[in-house]
């Protein structure tokens, strides 16, 4: 029997769930691999205090780089968070040549490629599974099943925190602040929720996924992010009229002006409005569902949990025995040679898209309105009036048009004095096909 020592960098709702599911699991993954795990050491800010964990207080601290570069530690978890001091103590892991597990999509969004190649040249592991989608399996999947697939696309619901406020608000009428809260004190959250409602963490996940499918380079700034902070309950309800759930979607995909140096994607985070009857719709609380459109293999779905202190160390426990395993045989994956990415701009990509706007309920406003569409070559698909007089408003949805092309409508509507306001604009996943 192998025996690695584990050393813990962080202990809160990762870290402890961790913790808990080694002392759960340790007899089963020993019968598996022949290696024994140990949590040897942890670090956290405060050993003062009660984590509920059954383990022996001594292996507490709060001096993360004395983990790292204690000769004794075999592998070193990151379930700290954030860049600093995440980035040091993994580089510096590496470099005294320990194998890594991580769940920090922040850090990876926006120095992954660095960590990379240190893995890479010191010949060791730096896992990441647990950093896009909690426990869902998903770059294991894109990084070794689908090595050799022309992904043209990824789409998804990447974010539990804000899915599970977008489920609490439609399902139950909460209010947004009420239904962030409840997601605080669930663990879903971030340290800084902002993170979760402003699109960066979805943001940074996206990027994260478009760097494994497509083998660019592709970080946290390339992503064009809206987040869910400014959706109301009456957008909510608006959208359930229509036939559509609100979602906080993430998509990446390759587009057509790649070169030889490498690809061109767009990668994006925003609120859409997807069709009922399309199965992200159907992806409720703090679950997360991703499709992949590959070249030879179609369609794939993955659907779990995607955030949360448990589901997500199941993830990481994954990524420790894999890391355990490669450290034992002296095989340790790989994540190949990056190239550059073009990014292509949001002003360029098309989508259909909703619009409200408050208006005068008087004869020729519809016209005036419609003009300004159709100057700007933006196809209106629907249009309805609900309410008379200083409440009526218009809701438009149009045919599919380009980004550049709506804003300029959206200027000139705003410029119209028979428009009182242009409320939210929301994109529309399309009816056409299923998974876009
Ligand atoms: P928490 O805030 O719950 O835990 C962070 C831990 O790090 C705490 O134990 C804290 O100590 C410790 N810590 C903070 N700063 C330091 C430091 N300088 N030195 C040593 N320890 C430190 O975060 P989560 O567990 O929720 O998240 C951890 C990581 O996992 C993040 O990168 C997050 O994005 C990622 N993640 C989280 C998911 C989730 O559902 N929560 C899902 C997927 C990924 P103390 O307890 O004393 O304050
Ligand atoms: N805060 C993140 C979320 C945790 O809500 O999805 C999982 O990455």
């Amino acid at each position: 029997m192998n025996r690695l020592r584990v050393g813990l960098l962080g202990c809160g709702n990762v870290g402890a769930g961790l913790v808990a599911l080694l002392d759960e699991q340790r007899a089963v993954v020993a019968v598996r691999t022949g290696i024994e795990l140990e949590i040897a050491r942890i670090a956290v800010r405060s050993t003062a205090k009660d984590r509920g964990l059954s383990i022996d207080p001594a292996v507490f601290c709060t001096d993360a780089a004395d983990i790292v570069s204690d000769p004794e530690i075999d592998i070193v978890v990151e379930v700290i968070g954030g860049i600093e001091p995440a980035r040091s103590l993994l580089r510096d892991a590496i470099a005294a040549g320990k194998p890594v597990v991580t769940a920090n999509k922040e850090l990876l969004a926006n120095h992954g490629a660095e960590l990379f190649a240190a893995a890479d040249d010191a010949g060791v592991d730096l896992l990441f599974e647990a950093a896009v989608a909690g426990a869902i399996p998903l770059i294991r999947p894109l990084r070794e099943s689908l090595a050799a697939e022309p992904v043209q696309r990824i789409m998804g619901i990447v974010n539990g925190t804000t899915n599970y406020i977008l489920t609490q608000m439609s399902e139950r009428g909460a209010n947004y602040a009420e239904a962030l809260s409840e997601a605080q004190s669930l663990g879903y959250a971030e340290r800084d929720p902002t993170a979760d409602v402003e699109g960066f963490d979805a943001g940074a996940k996206a990027a994260i996924l478009a760097t494994v499918a497509f083998g660019a380079v592709v970080v946290a700034g390339d992503v064009y992010h809206e987040g869910i902070s400014r959706i109301t309950l009456d957008d909510i309800e608006m959208a359930r009229r229509l036939g559509y759930a609100v979602k906080a979607v993430a998509v990446a995909e390759r587009t057509a002006g790649g070169n030889g140096e490498g690809p061109e994607v767009a990668v994006r985070v925003h609120p859409a409005m997807v069709p009922v009857q399309h199965p992200l719709a159907s992806v409720r609380d703090s679950f997360n569902a991703v499709f992949i459109q590959g070249g030879a293999v179609g369609e794939l779905m993955f659907y779990g949990r995607g955030a949360g202190g448990r589901p997500t160390a199941g993830a990481v426990l994954g990524d420790l025995v894999d890391a355990a395993v490669n450290l034992t045989s002296g095989g340790p994956g790989r994540i190949g040679r990056l190239v550059p990415a073009r990014i292509r701009s949001i002003d360029d990509l098309r989508s259909e898209y909703y619009i409200g706007l408050e208006v005068a309920d008087r004869p020729g406003v519809l016209a005036s309105v419609a003009d300004v569409f159709g100057r700007h070559g933006v196809s209106i698909r629907s249009m309805e009036q609900h309410g008379l007089g200083d409440d009526a408003q218009l809701v438009f949805i149009t045919h599919e048009c380009r980004e550049r092309d709506l804003q300029a409508t959206l200027r000139d509507l705003r410029g119209l004095e028979a428009v009182h306001e242009v409320g939210n604009v929301i994109r529309v996943i399309g009816h056409e096909n299923p998974h876009q």
